[in-house]
């Protein structure tokens, strides 16, 4: 087998796993987010700190993660991170969560139309009240 073929074959074997998903969110995580989480930069929640996680991750994956993406006080938009995609930011969201106690999935296609309503509807929200 030549060497592009076999590195097509392992992506898409990696696409679809879900190693990739926790790789993909461990990653965003430690490029984008570690800078504030680790160690609880501007009162950031605290990576693995489940009394910190326990009321976020108790909102729901939808909520929780629509309303982090359009920013939350400090916490700023996709993470300060302009170019970070939906589906990057979810993943590190749910790396995170999970690593305080939850047990999230890398959103499908149906909670991901629900995360966008939600960001949606936060972004009219936060209109309303300037
Ligand atoms: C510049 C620092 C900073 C970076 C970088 C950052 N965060 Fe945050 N994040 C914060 C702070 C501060 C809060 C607490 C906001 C508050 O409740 O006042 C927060 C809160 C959150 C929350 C809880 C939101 C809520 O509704 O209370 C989530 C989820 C989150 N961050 C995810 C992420 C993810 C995912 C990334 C990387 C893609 C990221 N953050 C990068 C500073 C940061």
């Amino acid at each position: 087998m030549n060497l592009s073929l076999r590195c097509l074959i392992l992506f898409a074997a990696c696409a679809v796993s879900p190693i990739a998903f926790a790789e993909s969110g461990e990653n965003t995580y430690k490029q984008v987010c570690a800078a504030c989480h680790n160690a609880a930069v501007l009162n950031a929640p605290k990576f693995g700190d489940k009394a910190k996680w326990a009321p976020l991750i108790a909102e729901g994956q939808v909520t929780l993660t629509a309303h982090a993406y359009v920013g939350v006080r400090a916490m700023p938009p996709k993470g300060g991170n302009p170019n970070l995609s939906i589906e990057g930011f979810s993943d590190a969201v749910a790396y995170m969560a999970n690593k305080a106690g939850g047990n999230w999935k890398s959103p499908d296609a149906k909670m991901l139309v629900a995360i966008n309503k939600e960001i949606e509807a936060r972004k009219a929200g936060l209109n309303q009240k300037k």
